[in-house]
């Protein structure tokens, strides 16, 4: 055992054993406290409340955790009734102190970037601050926010220097990073969805790994933590530079008049080897326009570069310019321009389905048209007001008489159930960013 250092001197956790915390999770008393309530971190301890754990959240968020108590919803995949069904198991407070005698705690919040692409860890290494005063012996602690290789290992040195607990030994420690993809229609989610867990030390891996086991079908143990971490962020770099290339497809598809999703689902038939992604405006989110500038950092900071990275973060990153210059084409080909003409953004939320700005490509394609005279209005029934660089953009419904009104509609996020409408035929000229709609006269593609 380590000497204790720490300001509050962790006690002897009584049940630091393996067999007990082994036990413990076969009798659901195991008490876990996840540290950041949003889109990932909530879904993950309604996943455990739901197994029969009591489950305690730390937000910083004042109102996010008072709709928690409330058992009220703020993400599209939690229903009120599921938080409903666990509210004797799980709760939430803005206290780190109240999630003093947790067995396990997991690690959820932001990982953005700073202004100048660099992994921005303030959220991470502030929880794991406010965390050190709860570790206690027999502990497990699990970041499973997405991250630069490293960072776990980093977290676990700054709270050994906080509480002089030895990591790995006193405590244990994992990555295990989110692969939750907000309102997919596919049927994928948190219990059908393989968790990669990597820890410090094999017996960490195999805590952590039992952990998940109770609320993931598949758990895939890594050597180390800087596995799992490198996956998570290569596995959103595979999605980057696979876009950018259909980005390239897409243009030279529009050069030659063949229609690229044909291409595409043509070249998905090959039953190996092959994995479907489609063009759209650019990409949103916090992980795609994110995690390739972890790996970048990574390979910066190793002395090597990644130069399809870099070509590949480029092409997607101008891709909403593209949407502004593709239209004003469209416009003079008519004999009209983009100063003046009322344009309808329909769908601004980063992705299908979801009320998710964050890094949304429609603000940028909003932000260009503004600054080529354009006036803009919006079109989309998740996201109730809409603000952008602190001028508001009008909400526009979705009716033949709104519709007559435009100059021009650009499809830049699909909205539910708004593919196949026949509305689409009525603004004297629609871009179609994502080559979805029917190709009719008043439609170009992108
Ligand atoms: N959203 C996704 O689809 C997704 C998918 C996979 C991975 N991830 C990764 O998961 C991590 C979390 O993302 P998210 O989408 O859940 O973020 P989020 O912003 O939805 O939620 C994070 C929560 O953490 C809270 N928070 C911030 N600092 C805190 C602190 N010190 N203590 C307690 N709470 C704190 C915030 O108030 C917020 O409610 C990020 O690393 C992200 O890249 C996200």
């Amino acid at each position: 055992m380590s000497e204790m250092t720490g300001v509050l001197a962790p006690e002897i956790h009584p049940r630091g054993g393996a067999a007990l915390f082994d036990q413990r999770i076969g009798r659901r008393t195991l008490r876990v406290g996840i540290v950041g309530l949003g889109y990932t971190g909530l879904p993950l301890g309604l996943g455990f409340a739901a197994a029969g754990f009591p489950v305690r959240g730390l937000d910083t968020d004042a109102e996010r955790v008072g709709q928690v108590e409330r058992g009220e919803s703020y993400l599209p995949d939690v229903a009120d009734a599921e938080l409903a069904a666990v509210a004797d198991r799980l709760s939430a407070t803005t206290e780190a102190g109240e999630l003093a005698g947790s067995d396990v705690l997991i690690v959820c919040v932001p990982t953005p970037v700073t202004g100048d692409q660099q992994a921005n860890l303030d959220y991470v290494e502030s929880a794991t601050d406010s965390i050190a005063p709860l570790l206690r012996r027999g502990m497990l602690v699990v970041l499973q926010s997405t991250v630069p290789p490293g960072t776990t290992a980093a977290a676990a040195a700054r709270l050994a220097g906080a509480t002089g607990l030895q990591p790995g030994v006193d405590f244990h420690v994992a990555m295990a990073p989110e692969r939750v993809d907000p309102a997919n229609t596919a049927g994928w989610h948190l219990a059908n969805t393989p968790k990669v867990v990597g820890g410090l030390t094999d017996e960490c891996t195999r805590r952590a790994a039992l952990l998940f086991e109770q609320v993931c079908e598949t758990v895939v143990p890594a050597s180390r933590l800087e596995v799992a971490e490198l996956s998570k962020v290569f596995e959103n770099t595979f999605r980057l530079v696979n876009i950018s290339l259909t980005l390239e497809l897409s243009d030279l598809c529009r050069e030659l008049e063949i229609p690229v999703r044909e291409v595409i689902d043509a070249a998905s038939t090959k039953p190996y080897g092959f994995l479907p992604h489609y063009p759209g405006p650019g990409v949103g989110g916090e992980c795609i326009p994110v995690d390739p500038l972890f790996l970048r950092e990574a390979a910066a900071a190793a002395g090597t570069d990644m130069k399809l990275v870099a070509a590949a973060y480029e092409r997607v990153e101008r891709r909403p310019q593209q949407v502004v210059e593709r239209l004003a084409e469209l416009m003079a080909e008519r004999g009209s321009a983009l100063r003046g003409a009322k344009v309808l953004i329909v769908g601004v939320s980063y992705k299908s389905g979801v009320a998710d700005l964050r890094n949304a490509p429609a603000l940028d394609v909003i932000r260009g048209l503004r600054a080529a005279g354009a006036r803009v209005s919006y079109h989309d029934p998740l996201v109730p007001d809409l603000t952008v660089d602190g001028e508001p953009v009008a909400e526009a419904g979705w009716s033949a008489v709104e519709l007559a009104q435009q100059d021009a509609a650009v499809l830049v996020t699909p909205v539910p159930g708004l593919d196949h409408d026949v509305l689409w035929g009525i603004p004297p000229l629609v871009l179609d960013t994502h080559n979805k709609l029917a190709a009719v006269s008043n439609v170009a593609v992108l």
